[in-house]
């Protein structure tokens, strides 16, 4: 798994330096506007719980990755609720939307990403050994660990301002994310021994999931945009 955990951290190293991540660390911004992508990431942040429960999770077994895996998904499948919470705290509660605007929001193209990311990763989950699903998730835990080292500084700046505390986008879900036996535990997953075959095949899953989350950042980054230059132009 060494090896595999190195590839992963190359690819961590060149996933920081999207533009999305550069969007996030432009002082130019607001922190409000530089969060302002938050709404875009509802589909997945809301199906993150169910890959979790639904699709990680295999229980009961006797596999001991599985056993692993399972231990990791009950750390991570109830995050969804502080999403919620920070929703609300971020104006995004419009008022005059009916439920109706906010599924069409959901399902909308302005999401295709978010979307796809789900579906994109069960479907790599469940055609990958229990081996190569511990790599899949560590792949996973380091691009939220990019994503999330950010958010906490933008969340500290607006609980300054503001006294509001985000717990989904601040040090209170990131703390968590930081202190995950999968996340903590690199060196119980280095010790962890590969046949060559599991190499080739966790390191392709690692570049498809790097790539899918790029993909998501993309979106992230126009949805933020465009929502910062209507905001100029109202
Ligand atoms: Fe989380
Ligand atoms: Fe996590």
């Amino acid at each position: 798994m060494k090896t595999v955990l190195k590839h992963i951290f190359r690819l961590k190293r060149d996933y920081a330096t999207l533009p999305f991540f550069d969007y996030l660390r432009n002082e130019s911004f607001t922190p409000q506007e530089r969060l302002s992508f938050f709404p875009c990431m509802a589909p997945f942040i809301m199906s993150f719980g169910d890959l979790n429960r639904h699709v990680l999770r295999v229980e009961p077994t006797a596999d001991p990755h599985l056993a692993m895996i399972n231990a990791h998904t009950y750390e991570d499948d109830h995050h969804w609720p502080w999403y919620l919470e920070d929703w609300n705290k971020l104006g995004h509660n419009r008022t005059g939307w009916r439920p109706v605007d906010t599924i069409r929001f959901l399902y909308s193209d302005a999401t295709i990403q978010s979307r796809l990311l789900s579906h994109r990763l069960a479907h790599l989950i469940w055609s990958a050994k229990p081996v190569v699903r511990l790599a899949i998730i560590e792949a996973i835990e380091e691009t939220g660990n990019v994503l999330f080292a950010l958010t906490t500084k933008l969340a500290q700046r607006i609980q300054q301002d503001t006294g509001v505390e985000l717990r989904y986008c601040g040090e209170f879900h990131f703390a968590l994310e930081s202190g995950h036996a999968m996340n903590n535990d690199h060196a119980e997953l280095a010790t962890i021994e590969l046949s060559a075959e599991d190499v080739v095949q966790a390191i392709a899953c690692a570049d498809k999931v790097f790539a899918w989350f790029s993909a998501w950042t993309q979106e992230l980054l126009s949805y933020a945009l465009a929502e910062n230059t209507q905001a100029l132009a109202a």
